[in-house]
């Protein structure tokens, strides 16, 4: 994944934020994620890839952009061998919600892979365990979360009593909530946003462990990219919610709908992900507007170096 290929990624994002955070606190999400996919959508072509996207808006009667197959990048233009092809993962609003309601960690954000790379998630529920590089190799999602608080708790050096973990606030996830106040840990519940939450469990600075529980299969992948990048892990399983669920992932090339992925599984070889807070956030800034132009903050990393770079940048807008 080269190396410039970043920073062009980042302008992607940084469109998608500031057109998404003009709507912030205005309580319409689906305006919010539109003006995002459509900020998003006119960016890609400026940049010199012949992208797919293989985690995106919907499938194409769902989504008039951005939807699982469009392909995006000048490259096509000119279709030869000059500009790389890659396929992408897109959430150009994470925590549509969040930005609604003015909320903490929505973000803009996209996932790059070379092609084959990505699992072709079906737009299901995905359960996840997710934790920093200081606990590769200690989770299991076969085992209790019990099992898994205790055994980060021994990485980290602490006690469980210490441990916080990131649950999304669903009744789906009473049982969770329950064996993890349980167990003693601490939870930070929140009401939408795991891709965000999963990011959380690297910098130390959020105060957050591990994220457990089930949230969007899509949003599994995107995490697992954001991970790889840095060393962290993830585990997950597709949860289906209907038959005809399980029928479509079968039909999409999901042979074992039960099987647990990998981190690996989810997003290989060379990876590359970034992202633009919306709202301010945990870890990001959010877009703030001033006379003439706005701010952003963003994060872009590449698993080939292992670098994280945050960029703040100040925009003109006419
Ligand atoms: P949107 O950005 O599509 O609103 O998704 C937000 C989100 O909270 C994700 O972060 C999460 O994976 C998923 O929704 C959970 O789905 P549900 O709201 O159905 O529990």
């Amino acid at each position: 994944m080269d190396r410039n290929l970043a920073l062009e990624v980042v302008r992607v994002t940084e469109a998608a934020a500031m057109a998404a955070a003009r709507d912030m606190g205005r309580g319409e999400r689906d305006h919010a994620d539109h003006l995002a996919v459509e900020a998003m959508r006119k960016r890609f072509d400026k940049i010199d890839i012949r992208g797919t996207v293989v985690i995106g808006e919907g499938e194409r009667d769902e989504a008039p952009m951005l939807y699982i197959g469009e392909k995006v990048g000048g490259g096509w233009a000119y279709d030869d061998d000059r500009s790389p092809r890659v396929d992408i993962a897109v959430d150009p609003l994470e925590g549509t919600n969040l930005c609604a309601t003015g909320a903490p960690d929505s973000l803009a954000v996209i996932a790059m892979a070379e092609e084959g790379q990505f699992l072709n998630a079906p737009d299901t529920y995905m359960e996840k365990i997710a934790v920093g590089p200081d606990c590769r190799g200690v989770i299991d999602l076969r085992e209790s979360w019990t099992w898994n608080l205790e055994r980060i708790a021994k990485a980290k050096n602490k006690g469980v009593r210490d441990l916080t973990a990131i649950i999304l606030d669903r009744d789906r996830h009473q049982d969770l909530i329950g064996e993890v106040r349980q167990a003693g840990a601490r939870i930070r519940l929140i009401g939408d946003g795991d891709v965000a939450g999963a990011i959380m469990t690297v910098k130390e600075e959020t105060g957050i462990d591990v994220l457990f529980g089930t949230g969007g299969a899509p949003e599994g992948v995107i995490s697992a990219a954001a991970l790889r990048c840095v060393g962290g892990e993830m585990q997950a399983r597709l949860r289906w919610r209907s038959p005809e669920e399980r029928e479509r992932g079968r039909a999409m090339g999901i042979e074992d709908g039960d099987r647990i992925y990998m981190i690996d599984e989810l997003a290989a070889g060379h990876v590359l992900f970034a992202a633009t807070g919306v709202t301010k956030g945990y870890f990001l800034d959010g877009v703030k507007f001033f006379g003439g132009g706005c701010s952003t903050q963003s994060m872009v990393m590449r698993s080939q170096s292992g670098t994280v770079r945050v960029i703040n940048s100040t925009h003109r807008l006419s």
